[in-house]
């Protein structure tokens, strides 16, 4: 789908550890992503800051996300945050089947939490990925899709993202992410097989498709080089505004770039 603003997804994981470190960090970013003619920017917070920034949301270029969400509305579920509670903190969206959680719950959890948080009418970020480039890693990324596309209610596509984030390039200390040509593998295989599971190549158009692992100023523009790249899920750079400028002023050139380049063809 075209004209849709580029997307970051800034999951700050456990890495911001108060409210008003939250806030403060949050508002530090937002007036400039206000000004941004083709980035958009979803703040995932640590659950318990959810509300309070969310508070400050203002203008549509910036939303908020949960890192997770249960997917039953209220019940004894301790130590749980419901898809109902992410929906009235002001969330919009919700990362789900991170691989830093997946040991943590089943592939029917996963497919479970996606449908209640397509049901509340937030948007899932479903993250998959790979452990390693080995011989099966097409038939992991395939199967973990119908894992949780076979349990799931096949519509609403245009609120579907998929993240692709191999493990092997998270937060790797030899700052290893997968190249935009790994990327691009990798999405041949993964609307190959949604194209089979939404049946239409029209449904698979309008999911939004996101790279994340390691990624930061410096690789960035290996990946807007291809426009199949709907956006960016970062961890280790999410809290760090001074790169997260950097990386809008890339995107915003780069997506410019191509719309005069449009012009004078
Ligand atoms: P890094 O950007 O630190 O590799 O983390 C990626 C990630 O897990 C985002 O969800």
């Amino acid at each position: 789908m075209k004209n849709r603003k580029k997307m970051i997804v800034a999951n700050w994981k456990m890495n911001v550890t108060s409210e008003k470190d939250a806030v403060g960090l949050f508002n530090s970013i937002k007036s400039v992503v206000a000004k941004l003619d083709y980035t958009q920017m979803i703040c995932c917070p640590p659950h318990m800051y959810v509300n309070q920034v969310a508070k400050q949301v203002n203008h549509p270029n910036y939303r908020v996300g949960g890192q997770d969400a249960y997917p039953e509305e209220s019940g004894s579920r301790t130590g749980e945050t419901s898809v109902l509670m992410m929906k009235n903190s002001g969330a919009e969206y919700v990362i789900l089947g991170h691989s830093e959680r997946r040991h943590l719950e089943t592939k029917s959890d996963v497919a479970r939490k996606v449908t209640a948080v397509l049901e509340h009418g937030l948007k899932p970020i479903i993250c998959i990925g790979e452990e390693a480039r080995d011989k099966n890693w097409k038939k992991t990324l395939q199967q973990q899709l119908k894992d949780v596309f076979n349990r799931v209610p096949k519509k609403e596509p245009e609120n579907i993202i998929i993240a692709y984030e191999p493990i092997w390039a998270i937060s790797s200390d030899k700052k290893n992410p997968a190249t935009s040509t790994e990327y691009m593998e990798a999405l041949e295989v993964i609307k190959k097989e949604l194209q089979k599971i939404f049946k239409t190549a029209k449904a698979v158009e309008k999911i939004r498709f996101l790279y994340g692992g390691s990624l930061d100023d410096k690789n960035i523009e290996d990946f807007l080089r291809h426009a199949e790249v709907n956006g960016f899920l970062v961890g280790r750079v999410s809290h760090d505004p001074r790169i997260l400028m950097t990386m809008f002023r890339l995107i915003e050139d780069h997506v410019q770039k191509e719309i005069f380049a449009q012009i004078n063809e």
